[in-house]
């Protein structure tokens, strides 16, 4: 893209590129390791039950506004209300995408280490590699020059022909792990773990957990379905498109859980493990797979290419916003925010052991099993600030533009949007906001 705006080749190149973003590690990384940790199948559920009344209507919101303007969130807002206080929800969503990259980019570095590390047969040494601070500083400057190299490319030359090619096998390859895991013996009990909830194990925590994955799988919350949407043709249908992006979404994410429980349980290891689950996990696996060895470096390097198409996305809001509103030349933005986020996430990248400091950090006293520096940030911007700036563009969206100029936009190139209309404009308006408003009230413990 140079100053003028990229478009999407294709409905199909919007698709993959959204699809690229939504899936990444939050569905192969995040989502078990948060299902393990906060009590298996009512977590899985309710992650589920918000994707469908929550974020696919909220993520038709965003795509309009984006379609509508033509900006990314920051301009977006202002073309709707120049020169209000709303414009700090843009900017929070700028920030949130760097916040998010952060800690994000650590663990695609982890991925590029792991293909390293299949492909000359060494299985084991996590916790060394993890709390090697060379190694991990190196891998995630490594991770963040890449996602730059490509987001210097622009929009359809570099985003949407990397997410075409790789996301049909790294589905194919899912598919054939599951059936290999739930064959296991003692596959059983893992299973029932992941699929037969127990609802006393529902807290305030878990339920914002759920919610904020929701938001942070799905890639809503700061502006980045605003930014993707403008980039969206008019005669477009944006229903169909988000469904699509949510059901793959959804899929993916439910299928490494049917590939990691089954053989957690049958290998005997901790569901609550924490954010280096999958790392142990699939390894071992692989270690004890015919053929495996072969299997673990595709699968490492498609969860890295999946890791890529999600860190794209997140790179394009915050330089989008310097192109359009600063009128800063593409490339210069491109490295000076990746300079900004490297630096920005190097206490993630050390929080894994490297410096005693970062690992036992605790920012948000109480609130979280995981102390480390990374496990907040992820909390604090893939979690809270995620949930919040949902929250304030879902009132933005359906008071201040208004619901009904969202739904005629909406309705531009859509089939079958009109009976849902008054629906959708109840769900913007009041349940959306309020529902996120109740959750985050319990989270500060306001009900107890
Ligand atoms: N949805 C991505 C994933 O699941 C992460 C992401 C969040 C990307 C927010 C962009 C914006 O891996």
């Amino acid at each position: 893209m140079s100053q003028a705006r990229g478009e999407w080749s294709s409905k199909l190149g919007f698709i993959f590129a959204a699809a690229g973003s939504a899936i990444g590690l939050g569905n192969i990384w995040r989502f078990p390791y948060l299902v393990g940790e906060n009590g298996g199948a009512a977590f899985v559920l309710l992650y589920i039950l918000f994707v469908i009344v929550i974020g696919l209507p909220y993520m038709f919101g965003e795509l309009a506004l984006g379609r509508f303007v033509q900006r990314n969130p920051v301009g977006a807002i202002q073309a709707i209300r120049p020169g209000s206080a709303w414009k700090w929800v843009g900017y929070l969503g700028v920030f949130t995408g760097v916040g998010i990259l952060s800690f994000y980019g650590v663990i695609a570095g982890w991925t590029v280490a792991y293909i390293y590390k299949m492909a000359v047969g060494s299985f084991g040494g996590f916790g060394e590699l993890i709390s090697d601070p060379l190694a991990v500083s190196l891998l995630f400057a490594f991770f963040i020059l890449l996602t730059s190299a490509i987001v210097y490319g622009g929009v359809s030359g570099g985003i949407e022909r990397w997410s075409k090619i790789l996301m049909p096998v790294l589905f194919l390859l899912l598919f054939g792990l599951i059936v290999y895991s739930v064959l296991l013996d003692g596959a059983s009990a893992g299973l029932k773990f992941y699929l037969n909830p127990d609802f006393s194990k529902i807290t305030g925590r878990v339920v914002l957990a759920a919610l904020g994955q929701a938001f942070f799988s799905l890639s809503l919350g700061m502006g980045l379905m605003i930014t993707y949407g403008s980039y969206m043709s008019k005669k477009e249908d944006l229903t169909s498109s988000g469904l699509y992006v949510g059901l793959f979404d959804t899929m993916v994410a439910f299928m490494a859980g049917l590939i990691i429980f089954p053989a957690l349980f049958a290998m005997g290891e901790n569901p609550a493990a924490g954010p280096g689950l999958v790392f142990v996990i699939f390894p071992k696996l692989f270690a004890q797979m015919p053929g495996g060895q072969i299997v673990g470096v595709l699968f490492f390097i498609l969860l890295a290419i999946a890791a890529l198409t999600s860190t794209i996305s997140l790179l394009e809001v915050p330089v989008a916003f310097m192109v359009d509103e600063h009128k800063a030349p593409r490339k210069k933005i491109v490295w000076a925010v990746a300079g900004v986020t490297f630096i920005f996430g190097l206490p993630s990248a050390l929080s894994q052991g490297a410096s005693e400091y970062f690992t036992n950090f605790g920012l948000i006293p109480g609130r979280l099993t995981d102390p480390d520096f990374l496990s907040q940030m992820s909390f604090l911007w893939g979690d809270f600030s995620l949930a919040f700036g949902a929250l304030m563009l879902s009132i933005f969206i359906g008071w201040v533009w208004g619901a009904d100029k969202a739904a005629d936009e909406i309705e531009s190139g859509a089939t079958g949007f009109g009976k849902l209309r008054g629906l959708w404009i109840f769900m913007i308006r009041y349940f959306i906001p309020l529902v996120i408003f109740i959750i985050l009230l319990n989270l500060f413990g306001l009900f107890n």
